[in-house]
């Protein structure tokens, strides 16, 4: 799935495992189709009234990261394209640097927006034109325009929009109407009501061929500029090109209200919670319960993929964002601790907080007692240190219990507490020590 060689050294976009591999049913990637320069304009200038919040919802966060730096990272992942101009607001300019700064992005330019939506993306294509302020970015043969706010684009659709904007000269993504659109009078009464079958939801991503789009705006009025809310219309009265319209998948809703941003988090979670490394250790009774955890969570439709030891295996530690880790031993805290700063210098938590369930096995109720004091405090410690880095520790004490119903009941518990961590991703229950 991951095209882009520089891009493949990040850890994996965990949206990229809901979506259907990158490439035809002829084995040939998107990067061989298309074969042309491609950018996207992403306008971010609006103030987000209906969010009702003093932060504009672009810069709203979830799981430690503003909702733009996700929409950035879905573009940036796709390694046919080559440039994101981001248009924000003048005073959200500084923030914008930030965000690219502490997430790392590459591929983007920010640019001043303006006082309405078509204003902004026109200053955003004119960062491909020659300006006195310096040289232009490459000219794109297609350019994308996409809403910051709209962070789940797949890759194949936008392939679809691409490809139709090169052959047609502009596309856009379109979705049925879910409620009837009327037309009222002045004094608030039905004037009348469109027929639902017969008419769509225009939504985004679109693409334009950039000459055409340049051209559109380049012309039209400040009425457009004003009150004008479709580039598609645009490109139809200004460059006499009829889009090709392309039905979207339900995934490119907008974040529009303060709900859409508790959705947008669940759906990253969702995600993020497909699959887990676990780490079982070599003693029969650790492999025992891994075996029956990875059985429990595999019925939850938790792909878990077990390994005897972490050490050394950083392949492994790039692979996922979950990793549970049973261990019997009384140094297992180390395994634990050392698991965190490897994690941390592979920067593995930049992007999305990962998770780690230590289980701690006791083989009687006594070594339990014996030890559980002392793991407390340092396991604490060891949390909150790990927290700075977005890694998320839990710990689950277990102890062996002889008596197969018990044990059985014992393995239940911990497959639901600990796949209910990895789903909430919720920080304020690291460093506890639960039992199962
Ligand atoms: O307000 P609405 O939801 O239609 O905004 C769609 C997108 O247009 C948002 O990403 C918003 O930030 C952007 N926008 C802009 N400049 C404006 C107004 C809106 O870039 N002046």
């Amino acid at each position: 799935m991951d095209l882009d060689s520089k891009a493949s050294d990040r850890p994996l976009d965990p949206r990229c495992l809901l979506t259907p591999e990158a490439g035809n049913s002829e084995g040939k990637t998107f990067q061989d189709t298309v074969g042309f320069p491609v950018a996207v304009v992403l306008p971010a200038a609006g103030c987000g009234e209906r969010m009702g919040l003093s932060t504009p919802k672009q810069f709203c966060t979830f799981l430690n990261r503003p909702l733009i730096s996700y929409t950035i990272e879905t573009f940036e992942r796709i390694s046919w394209i080559r440039t994101i101009v981001v248009v924000v607001a003048k005073e959200s300019y500084d923030q914008m640097l930030q965000v690219i700064h502490s997430f790392h992005h590459t591929k983007v330019k920010v640019v001043e927006g303006g006082t309405t939506r078509h204003r902004s993306i026109f200053n955003g294509l004119q960062a491909f034109h020659e300006s006195t302020e310096g040289p232009s970015l490459i000219r794109p043969k297609v350019v994308i325009i996409h809403d910051a706010v709209r962070p789940f684009v797949e890759e194949d659709f936008l392939l679809k929009i691409t490809l139709a904007a090169k052959e047609q000269g502009a596309s856009g993504a379109i979705r049925p109407l879910v409620s009837t659109v009327i037309a009222t009078t002045s004094e608030g009464y039905l004037d009348h009501s469109l027929e639902r079958a017969k008419y769509r939801a225009s939504e985004m991503p679109q693409g334009f061929l950039y000459d055409i789009i340049y051209q559109a705006y380049q012309r039209c009025s400040e009425f457009d500029f004003e009150f004008g809310t479709e580039c598609l219309h645009l490109a139809l009265q200004y460059s006499g090109t009829n889009a090709k319209l392309i039905e979207g998948p339900p995934t490119l809703w907008k974040v529009t209200y303060k709900r859409d941003l508790a959705a947008a988090e669940s759906v990253i979670k969702e995600a993020l919670s497909l699959s887990a490394c676990l780490i079982s250790g070599t003693i029969a009774e650790t492999v025992a319960l891994a075996s029956h955890l990875q059985k429990n969570l595999a019925a939850n439709s938790m792909t878990v993929d077990v390994y005897q030891s972490a050490t050394g295996n950083n392949e492994l530690l790039s692979k996922t964002r979950n990793f549970i880790q049973i261990s019997a031993s009384e140094e297992s805290l180390l395994e634990i601790s050392e698991m965190v700063k490897v994690l941390e210098e592979k920067n593995h938590a930049l992007l999305y907080p990962v998770v780690i369930v230590w289980v701690h096995l006791y083989m009687s109720e006594e070594s339990s007692r014996r030890q559980k004091a002392d793991e407390l405090s340092s396991f604490m410690d060891l949390a909150t240190k790990a927290k700075q880095g977005n890694v998320l520790l839990y710990g689950i004490h277990v102890v062996h219990s002889k008596v197969p119903e018990l044990w059985e009941k014992c393995a239940e518990r911990l497959s639901q507490i600990t796949e209910s961590l990895i789903r909430d991703r919720n920080p304020a229950f690291t460093g506890q020590l639960l039992q199962a």
